[in-house]
C-alpha cells in the first residue's frame, strides 16, 4: 500500500538589485507499507524539488549563481528577430546581440559544474557566431547540433518553409553526465543485434509546436515543447539536480523540472511571464504537452 501526499507553497523575497524572487516549494511525502508484515517494512520517501523564478536580467542574475554548482544549463534566449515579448530586448544592432550573448554564456560557463551540459536554442542568423564563443572563446566542448524538427509553420511562396530550429549542445568537461538509457526510443524492427531497451533518439528531434488550441498553451510568443525540454532534463541531470533556465518565458523549463524532481532557477525579464510560469507551476499536471512520435513505434519483427 502506497500512502503519498503533496503540497506546494510559494514565498517571495527582494534580490540584492531590488528585484522580486518567488520561490515554489514543492514536498512530496510517499510512504510505502508491506502489506504482509507492515510496520518493519515501512519505506519512507522525502523528496523536495526547488524552484526560484527571478524576475530580473539574466546578465545581472547569473552573476549571482556561485561558480561551478549547476548542473545542466537550458537557455532559449530572444534570437534577435524582432519577436514581442513586452519590451525592446529583441531587437538590437549585430554587435549590441553578439556582446549580450558573450556576456551571459560565459556566465554559463562559469557556473556549470564540471559534469555540466549546456543546450542552446538559436536561430539560423547568430547560430554559428555562438557556436564559435562557445567553442574557441570558453573553451567548451561541443557534443550535438540537434535539429528540432516540427512539421507545421509559417509558409514561404518563395524558397522553402522554415521546418526547424537548432539547438547546441556543449559540455564543460568531456567527463559530462549522461543517461542515454532514461531517453531511448523504441526501435523500429526487432533484431538480435538490436538494443531493444531501445535506439539512442539522434539529434533530429520530432515535437510538434504546442497548438493555439492545446490546453497548455500559454499567452507567450515562442513556449517550447515540454517533450523536448524533458528529454533534455532526463538524459543531462539525475533526480535533485540543478538546474538554470535564464530566460524562462512561458516557464516550460520549470514546468518539467517540477515534474520531474529537480530543483531549477529560472530568470525572466518581463513580470507577465514570470506571472504565467507561476500559475502554470500551479496548475494541475496531466501528462507533458508533447511526445516524439516513435514513441508509439512497435518493432516489426522480421526474425522469429
Ligand atoms: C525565446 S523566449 C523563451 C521561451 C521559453 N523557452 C518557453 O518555452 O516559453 C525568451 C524569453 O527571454 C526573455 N528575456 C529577454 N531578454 C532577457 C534578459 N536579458 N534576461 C532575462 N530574460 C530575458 C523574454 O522576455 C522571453 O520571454
Amino acid at each position: 500500500m502506497k500512502v503519498a501526499w503533496g503540497g506546494a507553497f510559494f514565498y517571495s523575497t527582494t534580490s540584492r538589485h531590488g528585484n522580486a524572487r518567488i520561490t515554489l516549494k514543492v514536498v512530496f511525502v510517499e510512504v510505502n507499507f508491506c502489506v504482509i508484515c507492515a510496520f518493519p517494512c515501512v519505506q519512507l520517501r522525502i523528496s523536495m524539488n526547488h524552484l526560484k523564478i527571478i524576475n530580473g536580467d539574466a546578465l545581472i542574475e547569473l552573476g549571482n549563481i556561485k561558480t561551478n554548482s549547476i548542473d545542466l544549463v537550458i537557455a532559449d534566449p530572444p534570437y534577435n528577430l524582432g519577436k514581442d515579448y513586452g519590451n525592446s530586448h529583441d531587437i538590437q544592432g549585430f554587435d549590441d546581440y553578439i556582446a549580450f550573448s558573450r556576456n551571459w554564456l560565459g556566465q554559463t560557463q562559469r557556473i556549470l559544474k564540471p559534469t555540466g551540459t549546456l543546450y542552446v536554442f538559436m536561430g539560423f542568423r547568430f547560430i554559428s557566431y555562438l557556436y564559435d564563443i562557445l567553442d574557441r572563446e570558453l573553451k567548451m566542448f561541443f557534443n550535438s547540433w540537434i535539429v528540432w524538427h516540427y512539421t507545421q509553420g509559417i509558409g514561404k511562396t518563395r524558397g522553402f518553409s522554415p521546418r526547424h530550429d537548432d539547438i547546441l549542445m556543449f559540455t564543460k568537461s568531456t567527463d559530462f553526465k549522461f543517461n542515454l538509457d532514461r531517453v531511448r526510443v523504441p526501435q523500429k524492427y526487432y533484431r538480435q543485434r538490436n538494443n531493444m531497451r531501445g535506439a539512442n533518439p539522434g539529434d533530429v528531434w520530432e515535437f510538434s509546436h504546442v497548438h493555439y488550441c492545446h490546453g497548455n498553451r500559454q499567452n507567450h510568443p515562442t513556449q517550447k515543447p515540454e517533450g523536448l525540454i524533458e528529454r533534455m532534463v532526463l538524459a543531462s541531470s539525475d533526480e535533485h539536480d540543478i538546474i538554470v533556465d535564464p530566460f524562462v518565458g512561458s516557464g516550460t523549463t520549470l514546468r518539467v523540472c517540477q515534474q520531474l524532481q529537480r530543483h531549477a532557477i529560472g530568470i525572466e525579464l518581463n513580470p507577465d511571464y514570470v506571472a504565467m510560469t507561476r500559475h502554470r507551476l500551479e496548475a494541475e499536471f496531466n501528462g507533458f504537452d508533447t511526445v516524439d512520435p516513435r514513441m508509439a513505434r512497435v518493432p516489426l519483427n522480421l526474425k522469429p
